[in-house]
């Protein structure tokens, strides 16, 4: 099947996409946008986790066909050329980014999270972000990086 698909604004053509194959596998291995990455593959660690006509979804669980039509925007997309979004700017000074592994699933939820929530308690960052996990276990700089964006966003 061909399947058409919007992708940080870029429309994408591909074809003999077989029923099984994931968005997360087509937006990897055959568009070349390796940001979002492949560690769980079943929905449970969010480091897949992408903008499916604006909503977080784990791209690991939708089929590529589901995304027929639709808009995606992965953690590619959050930045303007090769300047970085504010919320990736943050974890680079927080030194957020450890392995990296989690990171653009957590970058994803975070942006998602500071778009709904401007001003977020720490408990409401802490359930945003409980859906990615991040196997380095050191969540204190992910939760300083995500209070810098937050500052930063009320600021400007
Ligand atoms: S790779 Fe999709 S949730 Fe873990
Ligand atoms: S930074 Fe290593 S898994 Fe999160």
């Amino acid at each position: 099947m061909r399947i058409t698909t919007t992708v940080n604004g870029t429309e994408h053509e591909v074809d003999d996409v077989w029923p099984g194959e994931s968005l997360l596998y087509v937006l990897r291995e055959r568009m070349g946008l390796p940001g979002s990455k492949n560690a769980c593959e079943q929905g449970e660690c969010g480091s897949c986790t992408v903008y499916l006509d604006g909503e977080p979804v784990c791209a690991c669980l939708v089929a590529a066909g589901q995304a027929q039509g639709r808009e995606v925007r992965t953690v590619e997309g959050l930045a303007d050329g090769d300047r970085l979004h504010p919320v990736q700017e943050a974890f680079v000074e927080c030194g957020a980014v450890q392995c990296g592994f989690c990171t653009p699933g957590l970058l994803i939820a975070a942006h998602d999270l500071l778009a709904r929530v401007p001003h977020p308690s720490d408990l409401e960052i802490r359930e945003a972000l409980a859906g990615n996990l991040c196997r380095c276990t050191g969540y204190e700089k992910i939760l300083d990086a995500v209070r810098l964006a937050a500052d930063r966003q009320a600021r400007s």
